[in-house]
């Protein structure tokens, strides 16, 4: 083993699962963020949870507002994560701007993502501070597919590509 920086070492760790993360802000004006550090953290009841550094825009919506979607990107979305992470809710009406499609909540004040893999509807349960991030703990209150199946979105490292199709898998 050669010992090497914590940087170099998880710049290793790729693929992720790119993981949109909408909220709406006090106005109830919407906002989305691609998140890498996202994931599932309890079965029953049925927890999400996602990092966040407090200088985004979507820190502030989920704060004043304890909601949020948590949606796996689609295979479709790669431009619009990279538009939506290099760009902030605090200077842009990202919804207008990239012309996102939506769909309506069944349990929350969130648009859903229509491009997405998965959308989850969630609750603030929990926010702990941590390091230079908070994590948000959400509640999943209401879950929804698309029509048509759509495959998540892999980051292979700032380079995106689509995870298999079910059925492409040996
Ligand atoms: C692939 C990808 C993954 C990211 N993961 C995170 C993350 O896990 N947590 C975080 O705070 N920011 C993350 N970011 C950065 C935010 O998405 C970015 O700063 C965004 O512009 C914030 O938008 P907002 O100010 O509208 O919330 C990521 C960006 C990209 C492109």
């Amino acid at each position: 083993m050669e010992q090497v920086s914590p940087s170099e070492a998880m710049a290793h760790k790729y693929p992720e699962w790119v993981i949109m993360v909408v909220a709406r802000d006090a106005e109830g004006r919407p906002n989305v963020m691609p998140a890498g550090w996202g994931m599932i953290c309890s079965g029953d009841p049925r927890l999400v949870c996602v990092s966040i550094a407090p200088e985004r825009y979507t820190h502030t919506c989920i704060e004043q507002t304890g909601e949020f979607v948590f949606a796996w990107a689609g295979e479709r979305q790669s431009e619009l994560v990279e538009q939506t992470g290099s760009t902030s809710g605090r200077d842009i009406d990202k919804f207008r701007e990239f012309e996102i499609p939506t769909a309506e909540p069944a349990e929350i004040g969130v648009p859903l993502l229509a491009q997405a893999a998965i959308n989850l509807e969630c609750r603030v349960r929990h926010a702990y501070p941590a390091g230079d991030h908070t994590i948000f703990v959400g509640e999943v209150v209401a879950a929804h597919l698309p029509e048509e199946p759509t495959a998540t979105l892999l980051n292979f490292g700032g380079r995106f590509a689509p995870a298999a199709p079910l059925g492409d898998l040996v």
